[in-house]
């Protein structure tokens, strides 16, 4: 009994957060999000060598940025930050859904299936157009508490953090659409700009 409770106190305490923040968008949200066009996207972001409590923070701040912006996934680049870190939550309606905060990740699989989906991007509002991706992935990174993990992810999942890592290299979902037709029509219609939009990365 008390060896079986160990047990459980030790299960919780590895899938302890240090994360949790209200989902209510916030008139002020803390960082503010850029937009196509602004060169803040195109900068890369820096391997995070130590997980503390300034990151915890920053991870916090991020999530309820995104949250205020109504998005499934946001990275330190969008707001300014040149750091590998990014912040997933794709139910953002339940309360109680933990948001998953992922550091310095690594795709170390992806299948040789590809899935096309319509993508968006809080960088991008309002722009939606077709993306194809891997289906699945799997991918290691550093939790908010510095652990290290590994994940299978498929359908939304593997798609919102193959886009969120993008991020992390100054690549935008609208640099992987096909369609150039589609994508000018869009882009236009919500006034970005074309020129702002490079080529696929190899
Ligand atoms: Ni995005």
């Amino acid at each position: 009994m008390s060896r079986s409770f160990a047990q459980l106190a030790k299960k919780a305490e590895a899938n302890k957060t240090a994360i949790a923040v209200s989902k209510e968008p916030l008139a002020e949200p803390p960082l503010e999000i850029h937009k196509l066009g602004t060169q803040f996207l195109r900068q890369s972001g820096r391997h995070i060598s130590k997980v503390d409590d300034s990151i915890r923070d920053l991870a916090k701040d991020m999530l309820k940025s995104m949250y205020s912006a109504k998005g499934i996934g946001l990275a330190a680049p969008q707001v300014g930050i040149e750091k590998r870190i990014l912040v997933i939550d794709l139910d953002i309606e339940n309360p109680t859904n933990p948001p998953l905060v992922i550091i310095n990740p690594e795709i170390i699989n992806s299948s040789a299936t590809v899935d096309t989906y319509e993508e968006g991007c809080l960088s991008i509002p309002g722009v939606y157009l077709d993306v194809i991706r891997p289906s699945s992935i799997k991918v290691s990174f550093r939790d908010e508490m510095g652990r290290p993990k590994k994940m299978n992810a498929d359908g939304l999942m593997a798609r919102c953090i193959q886009h969120e890592i993008d991020h992390l290299n100054g690549v935008l979902f609208v640099d992987r659409v096909t369609d150039q037709e589609e994508l000018k029509k869009a882009l236009t219609e919500h006034g970005f700009n074309k020129k702002d939009v490079f080529s696929p990365p190899e």
